[in-house]
């Protein structure tokens, strides 16, 4: 719960998610109260947990998630309020500026210069994100791209090893998405050669990929391998730092 609509409401303070508090969670009506209670007096009940709000609309909620998952926030920042790169636009905006059907197409068939190797660009998510998806996408743009609670990318632990740090951020930036867990492959892509997004384990990879330059220069640069509805491998330069490129490259050195 929490209070609807406003992003900035909605923590409640670890002091009063006490233990006398969780003992009262499963009478579900007084917990209602103490919130409600509690809402008014120091604005805001979140239930322990990252800080947002509960969207009372469903695909503005799932939109936020996805937001998330596809590591649109990588690029645009957390709720599209920009600041990570130059290059990408903040997207608080593009709800009003752009219809239902652009955000729809742009998501779709990505935008920008796909071949300039010195830039990111959007990409072509098409064959990876579902239409129900870039629906709950674009309702979430159209919403403000408002705080949703739990809605955050995974933390990233910097003093367990690059491996660790590499495994984290291959979920947070969105790798897992089009490469498969733990690079296994397998997503398809209809339209391109290989007819799906290339595995980062097995044979193949590590002869084609054995060195870490190899690996950190085509996670930097991206590989543009077709116009939309192709998917290509995006261009990460500017957005992911060398220590990140390192860490990455650690963990695909650990896979099969
Ligand atoms: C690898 C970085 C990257 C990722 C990941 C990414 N984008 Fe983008 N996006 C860009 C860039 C760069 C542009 C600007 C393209 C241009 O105009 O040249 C852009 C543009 C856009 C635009 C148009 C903005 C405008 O002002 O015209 C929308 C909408 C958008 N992205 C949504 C998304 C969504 C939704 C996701 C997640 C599914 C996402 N992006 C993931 C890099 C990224
Ligand atoms: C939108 C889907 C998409 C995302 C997201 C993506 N990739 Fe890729 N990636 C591709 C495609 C498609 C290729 C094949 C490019 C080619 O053949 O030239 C590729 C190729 C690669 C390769 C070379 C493998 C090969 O056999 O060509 C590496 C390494 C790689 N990606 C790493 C990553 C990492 C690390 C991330 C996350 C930071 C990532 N990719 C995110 C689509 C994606």
């Amino acid at each position: 719960m929490g209070v609807e609509g406003d992003p900035d409401v909605a923590l409640l303070p670890r002091q009063v998610n006490t233990v006398g508090m969780r003992r009262a969670l499963p009478v579900v009506g007084s917990v209602v109260v103490v919130c409600v209670v509690v809402a008014t007096a120091v604005a805001g009940c979140g239930g322990g947990g990252s800080k947002g709000t509960n969207p009372r609309d469903p695909q503005v909620a799932m939109g936020a998630h996805l937001f998330v998952q596809f590591a649109c926030s990588s690029c645009h920042g957390e709720q599209g309020k920009g600041g990570v790169s130059p290059d990408v636009p903040a997207l608080k905006d593009v709800g009003k500026s752009l219809t239902v059907s652009q955000l729809n197409t742009i998501i779709n068939h990505g935008l920008g210069e796909s071949a300039n190797p010195q830039k990111p660009y959007m990409p072509v998510w098409g064959p990876v994100i579902s239409t129900s998806q870039v629906g709950d996408l674009v309702s979430y743009i159209r919403a403000g791209l408002p705080k949703v609670r739990d809605a955050d990318p995974v933390p990233v632990p910097r003093d367990q090893g690059q491996a660790v740090a590499g495994a984290a951020l291959y979920q947070r930036d969105g790798c897992i998405n089009c490469h498969g867990p733990s690079g296994l492959g397998g997503v398809p892509n209809p339209l391109s050669e290989d007819k799906t997004i290339p595995p980062l384990s097995g044979q193949d990879f590590r002869e084609e990929f054995n060195t870490d330059a190899k690996i950190t220069e085509m996670i930097r640069s991206g590989s543009v391998i077709g116009k939309a509805p192709i998917a290509s491998m995006p261009h990460w330069g500017g957005i992911l730092s060398d220590e990140d490129l390192a860490d990455l490259v650690a963990y695909l050195k650990t896979l099969k």
